[in-house]
């Protein structure tokens, strides 16, 4: 056997990194991120030390939703570039060692999809199926009482035809019907389109939404529900998420990755309770390569919850089922924000110090927290539908700030989002400053690389106290071990190490035994 033969595939031992590619960076001054101007910063992306890049979509789209409404899975819409700018990106990220993810969006089109503006146009129309319509219920309303991820029946009458369209999210994206083997065919096309372009994988998109109960029966309520779930939540999506049918397009989806030479990564994003999302890894891990792993994306900051959803996972994962970890992404709060930036440091060495494959959101690495979003600057649909409870994405989804000058070096023009442009925000700011959240991020990733046993090592919990969790990951002999402080206190380390990485900032004089107030710390084992 070669010794290469152990050796892992590259989205075990890597990190991807999510570029939201509105946000990201601007090449033409029209206030939008595009292809061009993530090409312009890959150079950024490679000295962070992420191996992988996953772009938000890039489709031809009208926007309703941001890109997450397509008309052409296999072009690239004009505001971000052409086909020719992606295959330049990809060539340049290729060169850099950095492996390109597309947005895959399986559930549903753009209303202004041709296929959909086939299927509308007569109940006998040759692609009428490729949507699921049905009759008015019997009070000539609803087929059923489902409610749309963004609020509202998640049916719309098409008074031409006379029947509802299924629309899982907004009213301008129809629900493909997976029922159908044409769709699947199509769809299947797209992802081949390009895996042979070149592309290393692709995040797929909403999977838990895909297929839907043949009988479309009413979704239970959910006693649970508080209003700022979202109105979707208010039922239980029995019938309507997580049908068995998902799991055998995503098998399918796995079959044709690995049908190429060096096998196409397949990320999954389906929310859901622990089993259910586990169940994506399909049965002798014939499904994703990675179902997200969503169990910090809402946790509560203390030291039991966390060690308790670590250890969780990690004793239900599936037999030889490789683990990741998420902190955030372009549709949930920052995590700075969310759990206050005085802990953002420790969550970063959380992140990428846990067994299993990290994922950072684009800004996480300064430390971006949510902007405030003046009313006359919405922009998600999600705000609009349901205002004032909180769901609106605006404020996770605002430019990177990459220096102090006009459009903080984002954009010549007018930002679509307004811009966090605090000096100490800015890349130049904090890659000039050996304590920033950049440079943390920096130096966590390179420790990644260079210790087996952080990259690949096996997890073991070794304390667990209302101020600290503390961690062992092992690699044959070698042992490194991670602290981290959950209080405002000062905490002593409870074990003997040599310190390899510290949240503390050099003036402070880190005194290697003692965690500061929210501070985590890794050392190697004696
Ligand atoms: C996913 C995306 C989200 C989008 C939705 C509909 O959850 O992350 O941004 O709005 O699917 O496609
Ligand atoms: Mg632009």
């Amino acid at each position: 056997m070669s010794g290469k033969a152990h050796s892992l595939e590259w989205w075990k031992t890597g990190s991807v990194y999510q570029v939201y590619p509105r946000s990201f960076q601007d090449s033409d001054g029209d206030g939008i991120g595009d292809l061009a101007g993530i090409e312009q910063r890959l150079d950024y992306l490679a000295g962070l030390g992420v191996d992988a890049v996953w772009i938000s979509p890039i489709y031809p789209s009208p926007m309703a939703d941001f890109g997450y409404d397509i008309t052409d899975y296999c072009d690239v819409d004009p505001m971000f570039g052409t086909l020719e700018d992606f295959d330049s990106l990809l060539a340049a990220a290729h060169a850099r060692d950095l492996k390109i993810l597309m947005d895959f969006v399986p559930g549903h089109t753009s209303l202004e999809h041709p296929w959909f503006a086939e299927s509308r146009k007569s109940r006998k129309s040759a692609r009428r199926d490729w949507y699921i319509w049905r009759d008015p219920g019997p009070d000539g309303g609803p087929p059923n009482n489902w409610i749309s991820e963004f609020g509202g029946p998640a049916w719309t009458l098409d008074p031409a035809t006379g029947q509802y369209y299924l629309h899982i999210f907004l009213t301008e994206q129809p629900s493909l019907n997976w029922r159908n083997p044409e769709v699947c065919e199509a769809m299947y096309g797209a992802m081949r389109f390009w895996f042979d372009r070149g592309v290393d994988g692709f995040r797929v998109d909403a999977v838990e939404h895909m297929v839907h109960d043949t009988q479309l029966r009413d979704n239970p309520p959910n006693p649970d529900w508080v209003p700022s779930m979202g109105p979707a939540r208010s039922h239980i999506g029995r019938y309507s998420q997580h049908q068995p049918e998902v799991l055998e397009v995503v098998r399918e989806m796995r079959r044709i990755a690995q049908s190429y030479p060096e096998e196409k990564l397949l990320i999954g994003e389906a929310y859901g309770t622990l089993d259910q999302f586990l169940a994506y890894y399909g049965a002798e891990l014939s499904g994703f390569h990675l179902p997200f792993n969503f169990l910090l994306i809402g946790a509560t900051w203390s030291a039991r919850n966390i060690a308790g959803l670590v250890e969780t996972y990690e004793a239900a994962l599936p037999e030889r089922a490789w683990p990741n970890w998420v902190l955030g992404n372009h549709d949930r709060a920052r995590i700075a924000s969310r759990i206050g930036p005085e802990n953002a440091r420790a969550a970063a060495v959380v992140l990428l110090t846990l067994r299993g494959t990290p994922t950072i959101y684009q800004g996480e690495e300064l430390g971006m927290e949510n902007v405030p979003i003046p009313p006359d600057r919405v922009m998600d649909p999600w705000e609009k539908n349901v205002p004032g409870e909180g769901l609106g994405r605006d404020p996770v989804r605002t430019p990177l700030a990459w220096d102090t000058g006009a459009g903080a070096g984002f954009t010549s023009g007018t930002p679509w989002l307004p811009i966090d442009d605090r000096p100490e925000m800015t890349v130049e700011r904090q890659n000039a400053d050996p304590d920033s959240m950049l440079s943390l991020y920096r130096a966590l990733l390179a420790l990644r690389r260079r210790e087996p046993a952080l990259a690949k090592g096996s997890y073991a919990t070794l304390q667990v106290s209302e101020a600290l969790f503390c961690y062992e990951r092992r690699d044959n002999s070698d042992r490194i071990a991670v602290a981290i402080n959950f209080s405002a206190e000062r905490q002593t380390v409870p074990f003997e190490g040599d310190l390899l990485l510290s949240t503390e900032t050099t003036g402070s004089g880190p005194d290697p035994d003692v965690l500061g107030s929210h501070g985590a710390a890794i050392y190697r084992l004696r």
